[in-house]
Protein backbone atom coordinates (compact mmCIF):
# COMPACT_ATOMS: atom_id res chain seq x y z
CA UNK A 1 0.00 0.00 0.00
CA UNK A 2 1.19 3.56 -1.15
CA UNK A 3 1.70 6.44 1.86
CA UNK A 4 -1.46 8.46 -0.24
CA UNK A 5 -3.37 4.97 -0.60
CA UNK A 6 -2.80 4.09 3.12
CA UNK A 7 -3.60 7.97 4.21
CA UNK A 8 -7.00 7.38 1.84
CA UNK A 9 -7.89 4.02 3.68
CA UNK A 10 -7.55 6.13 6.95
CA UNK A 11 -9.85 8.91 6.11
CA UNK A 12 -12.56 6.23 5.50
CA UNK A 13 -13.08 5.55 9.28
CA UNK A 14 -11.92 9.29 10.49
CA UNK A 15 -8.75 10.23 11.92
CA UNK A 16 -9.21 9.95 14.86
CA UNK A 17 -7.32 7.97 17.51
CA UNK A 18 -8.60 7.88 20.82
CA UNK A 19 -6.35 7.38 24.19
CA UNK A 20 -7.44 4.06 26.08
CA UNK A 21 -10.66 5.40 27.88
CA UNK A 22 -10.36 5.18 31.55
CA UNK A 23 -12.76 8.66 32.00
CA UNK A 24 -14.94 7.79 35.84
CA UNK A 25 -12.81 4.53 36.93
CA UNK A 26 -12.00 4.74 40.48
CA UNK A 27 -7.98 3.65 40.72
CA UNK A 28 -5.89 3.22 43.80
CA UNK A 29 -1.74 3.68 42.50
CA UNK A 30 0.70 2.91 45.23
CA UNK A 31 4.12 4.42 44.94
CA UNK A 32 2.25 7.19 43.50
CA UNK A 33 4.87 10.42 44.15
CA UNK A 34 7.80 9.73 42.37
CA UNK A 35 8.71 7.79 38.97
CA UNK A 36 6.85 5.33 37.01
CA UNK A 37 3.66 5.53 39.89
CA UNK A 38 3.86 9.58 40.06
CA UNK A 39 3.79 9.59 35.39
CA UNK A 40 0.90 6.63 35.82
CA UNK A 41 -1.66 8.66 38.37
CA UNK A 42 -0.74 11.98 35.69
CA UNK A 43 -1.65 10.09 32.67
CA UNK A 44 -4.84 8.60 34.42
CA UNK A 45 -5.98 12.12 35.97
CA UNK A 46 -5.69 14.02 32.93
CA UNK A 47 -7.77 10.91 30.76
CA UNK A 48 -10.72 11.88 33.73
CA UNK A 49 -10.10 8.73 36.23
CA UNK A 50 -10.56 9.14 39.75
CA UNK A 51 -7.08 8.66 41.63
CA UNK A 52 -5.69 7.92 44.92
CA UNK A 53 -2.03 8.31 45.05
CA UNK A 54 -0.49 6.19 48.45
CA UNK A 55 2.68 6.49 49.05
CA UNK A 56 5.52 6.93 52.02
CA UNK A 57 6.70 10.65 50.93
CA UNK A 58 3.95 12.01 52.08
CA UNK A 59 5.38 16.06 51.08
CA UNK A 60 6.18 15.01 47.29
CA UNK A 61 2.60 12.76 47.01
CA UNK A 62 0.69 15.78 48.33
CA UNK A 63 2.23 18.48 46.00
CA UNK A 64 1.53 15.87 43.46
CA UNK A 65 -2.02 15.60 44.41
CA UNK A 66 -2.58 19.56 45.10
CA UNK A 67 -1.11 20.21 41.40
CA UNK A 68 -3.34 18.10 39.85
CA UNK A 69 -6.37 19.43 41.89
CA UNK A 70 -5.33 23.10 40.57
CA UNK A 71 -6.17 21.31 37.20
CA UNK A 72 -9.60 20.51 37.90
CA UNK A 73 -8.07 16.28 37.78
CA UNK A 74 -9.84 13.87 40.53
CA UNK A 75 -6.88 13.11 42.76
CA UNK A 76 -6.15 12.78 46.31
CA UNK A 77 -2.97 11.29 47.99
CA UNK A 78 -3.17 8.96 51.07
CA UNK A 79 -0.05 7.85 53.47
CA UNK A 80 0.86 4.46 53.12
CA UNK A 81 3.91 2.35 54.33
CA UNK A 82 3.34 -0.86 51.77
CA UNK A 83 5.06 -2.87 53.93
CA UNK A 84 3.16 -2.40 57.22
CA UNK A 85 -0.67 -4.46 57.17
CA UNK A 86 -2.34 -2.30 58.91
CA UNK A 87 -1.00 0.99 57.01
CA UNK A 88 -2.35 -0.89 54.19
CA UNK A 89 -5.96 -1.68 55.12
CA UNK A 90 -6.48 1.70 56.87
CA UNK A 91 -5.57 2.83 53.03
CA UNK A 92 -8.21 0.78 51.65
CA UNK A 93 -10.81 1.63 53.99
CA UNK A 94 -9.85 5.58 53.06
CA UNK A 95 -10.77 4.49 49.17
CA UNK A 96 -13.44 2.44 49.97
CA UNK A 97 -15.53 6.00 52.04
CA UNK A 98 -14.11 8.02 49.08
CA UNK A 99 -15.16 5.66 46.26
CA UNK A 100 -17.17 3.19 47.57
CA UNK A 101 -15.22 0.64 45.35
CA UNK A 102 -12.27 0.42 43.36
CA UNK A 103 -11.79 -0.58 39.54
CA UNK A 104 -8.22 -0.45 39.39
CA UNK A 105 -5.34 -1.25 41.89
CA UNK A 106 -1.81 -0.44 40.96
CA UNK A 107 0.39 -2.27 42.84
CA UNK A 108 3.89 0.05 42.18
CA UNK A 109 5.55 1.18 45.24
CA UNK A 110 8.57 -0.18 45.20
CA UNK A 111 12.86 -0.31 46.79
CA UNK A 112 15.91 -1.64 45.58
CA UNK A 113 18.94 -2.34 46.84
CA UNK A 114 22.61 -1.51 46.79
CA UNK A 115 23.78 -3.41 44.04
CA UNK A 116 26.15 -6.52 46.00
CA UNK A 117 27.02 -10.29 45.08
CA UNK A 118 24.72 -12.37 47.08
CA UNK A 119 27.27 -13.54 50.37
CA UNK A 120 27.95 -9.87 50.50
CA UNK A 121 23.97 -9.00 51.10
CA UNK A 122 22.90 -8.06 54.48
CA UNK A 123 19.82 -9.62 56.29
CA UNK A 124 18.37 -6.02 56.63
CA UNK A 125 18.62 -5.90 52.73
CA UNK A 126 16.79 -8.66 52.13
CA UNK A 127 14.27 -8.18 55.10
CA UNK A 128 13.42 -4.84 53.49
CA UNK A 129 13.00 -5.61 50.04
CA UNK A 130 10.99 -9.00 50.52
CA UNK A 131 8.95 -6.36 52.73
CA UNK A 132 8.17 -3.82 50.63
CA UNK A 133 8.74 -5.17 47.27
CA UNK A 134 7.00 -8.63 47.81
CA UNK A 135 4.95 -8.82 51.20
CA UNK A 136 3.79 -5.33 50.30
CA UNK A 137 2.19 -6.54 46.90
CA UNK A 138 0.68 -9.23 48.57
CA UNK A 139 -0.62 -6.86 51.80
CA UNK A 140 -2.17 -4.84 49.00
CA UNK A 141 -3.63 -7.29 46.59
CA UNK A 142 -5.35 -9.21 49.95
CA UNK A 143 -6.92 -5.65 50.74
CA UNK A 144 -7.85 -5.19 47.22
CA UNK A 145 -9.47 -8.18 46.59
CA UNK A 146 -11.55 -7.49 49.75
CA UNK A 147 -13.07 -4.41 47.96
CA UNK A 148 -13.22 -5.74 44.62
CA UNK A 149 -15.13 -9.25 45.94
CA UNK A 150 -18.31 -7.27 46.69
CA UNK A 151 -18.69 -5.52 43.49
CA UNK A 152 -16.93 -8.41 40.75
CA UNK A 153 -19.43 -11.44 42.40
CA UNK A 154 -22.37 -8.39 41.16
CA UNK A 155 -20.67 -8.54 37.77
CA UNK A 156 -18.65 -5.29 38.16
CA UNK A 157 -15.19 -6.63 36.82
CA UNK A 158 -12.12 -5.16 38.93
CA UNK A 159 -8.28 -5.42 37.90
CA UNK A 160 -5.30 -5.68 40.00
CA UNK A 161 -2.11 -4.47 38.43
CA UNK A 162 1.20 -5.44 40.02
CA UNK A 163 4.35 -3.63 38.69
CA UNK A 164 7.14 -6.06 38.73
CA UNK A 165 10.96 -5.91 36.76
CA UNK A 166 12.25 -7.68 34.19
CA UNK A 167 13.72 -9.39 37.36
CA UNK A 168 11.01 -11.02 38.29
CA UNK A 169 11.05 -12.94 34.70
CA UNK A 170 15.07 -13.05 34.53
CA UNK A 171 17.81 -12.26 37.22
CA UNK A 172 21.25 -9.97 36.69
CA UNK A 173 24.07 -10.00 38.83
CA UNK A 174 24.16 -8.26 42.20
CA UNK A 175 19.90 -8.11 42.85
CA UNK A 176 19.42 -10.88 44.07
CA UNK A 177 16.79 -9.82 47.11
CA UNK A 178 15.40 -7.62 44.48
CA UNK A 179 15.10 -10.29 41.80
CA UNK A 180 13.69 -13.07 44.34
CA UNK A 181 10.81 -10.53 45.62
CA UNK A 182 9.92 -9.11 41.76
CA UNK A 183 10.07 -13.27 40.89
CA UNK A 184 7.60 -13.33 43.90
CA UNK A 185 5.37 -11.01 42.87
CA UNK A 186 5.47 -12.58 39.88
CA UNK A 187 3.85 -15.89 41.35
CA UNK A 188 1.78 -13.53 43.25
CA UNK A 189 0.01 -11.95 39.92
CA UNK A 190 -0.31 -15.89 37.86
CA UNK A 191 -2.05 -17.49 40.93
CA UNK A 192 -4.43 -14.89 42.04
CA UNK A 193 -5.12 -14.41 37.81
CA UNK A 194 -6.53 -18.06 38.05
CA UNK A 195 -7.98 -17.56 41.59
CA UNK A 196 -10.39 -14.79 40.77
CA UNK A 197 -10.99 -14.53 37.44
CA UNK A 198 -14.49 -16.42 37.98
CA UNK A 199 -15.20 -13.26 40.37
CA UNK A 200 -14.29 -10.91 37.35
CA UNK A 201 -11.40 -9.83 38.97
CA UNK A 202 -7.85 -9.69 36.88
CA UNK A 203 -4.60 -9.38 37.81
CA UNK A 204 -1.54 -8.57 35.44
CA UNK A 205 1.93 -7.86 35.74
CA UNK A 206 3.81 -5.16 34.00
CA UNK A 207 7.91 -5.54 33.65
CA UNK A 208 9.98 -2.70 32.72
CA UNK A 209 13.79 -2.98 32.30
CA UNK A 210 15.59 0.24 33.29
CA UNK A 211 13.41 3.09 33.30
CA UNK A 212 14.60 6.90 34.17
CA UNK A 213 13.61 7.24 37.44
CA UNK A 214 14.85 9.02 41.19
CA UNK A 215 15.52 4.95 42.29
CA UNK A 216 17.25 3.96 38.43
CA UNK A 217 19.78 7.13 38.64
CA UNK A 218 20.32 6.60 42.37
CA UNK A 219 21.67 3.17 41.30
CA UNK A 220 23.63 4.63 38.36
CA UNK A 221 24.87 7.19 41.12
CA UNK A 222 26.59 3.91 42.82
CA UNK A 223 28.15 2.42 39.81
CA UNK A 224 31.88 3.61 37.51
CA UNK A 225 31.45 4.85 34.14
CA UNK A 226 31.40 0.85 32.70
CA UNK A 227 28.99 0.38 35.32
CA UNK A 228 26.40 3.11 34.23
CA UNK A 229 26.69 2.33 30.45
CA UNK A 230 26.39 -1.23 30.77
CA UNK A 231 22.55 -0.39 32.00
CA UNK A 232 21.94 2.21 29.50
CA UNK A 233 22.91 -0.20 26.82
CA UNK A 234 21.16 -3.30 28.40
CA UNK A 235 18.46 -2.75 26.21
CA UNK A 236 19.04 -3.14 22.46
CA UNK A 237 17.55 0.08 22.09
CA UNK A 238 20.74 1.37 23.89
CA UNK A 239 18.42 3.77 26.31
CA UNK A 240 16.91 4.29 29.16
CA UNK A 241 13.30 3.80 29.09
CA UNK A 242 11.23 7.07 29.60
CA UNK A 243 8.40 7.03 32.54
CA UNK A 244 5.91 7.86 29.84
CA UNK A 245 6.49 4.21 27.80
CA UNK A 246 5.42 2.96 31.29
CA UNK A 247 2.57 5.00 32.04
CA UNK A 248 0.93 4.93 28.82
CA UNK A 249 0.56 0.92 28.69
CA UNK A 250 -0.57 1.36 32.26
CA UNK A 251 -3.50 3.56 30.80
CA UNK A 252 -4.29 0.97 28.64
CA UNK A 253 -4.29 -1.76 31.09
CA UNK A 254 -6.60 0.36 33.36
CA UNK A 255 -9.21 0.89 30.54
CA UNK A 256 -11.78 -1.72 29.34
CA UNK A 257 -9.40 -2.91 26.18
CA UNK A 258 -7.35 -4.95 27.85
CA UNK A 259 -10.30 -7.02 29.27
CA UNK A 260 -8.96 -10.81 27.89
CA UNK A 261 -5.67 -9.71 29.82
CA UNK A 262 -5.19 -11.91 32.84
CA UNK A 263 -2.34 -13.47 34.41
CA UNK A 264 -0.13 -12.04 31.89
CA UNK A 265 3.49 -9.94 32.57
CA UNK A 266 3.50 -7.13 30.14
CA UNK A 267 7.56 -6.77 29.14
CA UNK A 268 8.24 -3.02 28.40
CA UNK A 269 11.86 -3.36 27.95
CA UNK A 270 13.11 -2.03 24.53
CA UNK A 271 13.94 -5.61 22.90
CA UNK A 272 15.97 -6.56 26.60
CA UNK A 273 14.60 -10.51 26.90
CA UNK A 274 13.88 -11.23 23.12
N1 LIG B 1 12.87 2.38 37.30
C1 LIG B 1 13.12 1.17 36.82
O1 LIG B 1 14.06 0.97 36.06
C2 LIG B 1 12.24 0.01 37.17
C3 LIG B 1 12.40 -1.15 36.43
C4 LIG B 1 11.60 -2.25 36.73
C5 LIG B 1 10.68 -2.16 37.75
N2 LIG B 1 10.56 -1.01 38.46
C6 LIG B 1 9.58 -0.98 39.52
O2 LIG B 1 8.71 0.10 39.31
C7 LIG B 1 8.19 0.56 40.56
C8 LIG B 1 8.38 2.06 40.64
O3 LIG B 1 9.78 2.33 40.60
P1 LIG B 1 10.40 3.75 40.21
O4 LIG B 1 11.56 3.47 39.39
O5 LIG B 1 9.34 4.66 39.75
O6 LIG B 1 10.96 4.17 41.65
P2 LIG B 1 10.88 5.51 42.49
O7 LIG B 1 11.89 5.33 43.57
O8 LIG B 1 10.95 6.69 41.63
O9 LIG B 1 9.40 5.44 43.12
C9 LIG B 1 9.06 4.47 44.06
C10 LIG B 1 8.03 5.05 45.00
O10 LIG B 1 7.68 4.02 45.94
C11 LIG B 1 7.58 4.63 47.22
N3 LIG B 1 7.78 3.64 48.27
C12 LIG B 1 8.92 2.99 48.60
N4 LIG B 1 8.70 2.20 49.67
C13 LIG B 1 7.41 2.35 50.02
C14 LIG B 1 6.60 1.80 51.03
N5 LIG B 1 7.09 0.94 51.93
N6 LIG B 1 5.30 2.16 51.09
C15 LIG B 1 4.80 3.05 50.21
N7 LIG B 1 5.52 3.63 49.23
C16 LIG B 1 6.81 3.28 49.14
C17 LIG B 1 8.68 5.68 47.24
O11 LIG B 1 8.47 6.65 48.25
C18 LIG B 1 8.59 6.23 45.82
O12 LIG B 1 7.70 7.32 45.75
C19 LIG B 1 8.95 -0.23 41.63
O13 LIG B 1 8.16 -1.31 42.06
C20 LIG B 1 10.17 -0.73 40.90
O14 LIG B 1 10.71 -1.91 41.47
C21 LIG B 1 11.33 0.08 38.19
Amino acid sequence: MTESSSITALSQYGNDFPAANVSGKRILITGGASGIGAASAKVLANRGARVIIADLASEAGQAIAKEASEHQKDMVFHKVDVADKDSVNALFAFAMQQFGGLDVVINNAGIDHKPKPMHELSDDDFDRNIAVNLKGVWHCMRAALACMLKEGVAGKPGHVINVASVAGLRSSPMISAYSAAKHGVMGLTKSAAIEYAKANIRFNAVCPSFIDTPMVQNTLSQLDERGQKAIVKASPLRRLGKVEEISGAVAWLCSDESSFMNGHALTLDGGMLA
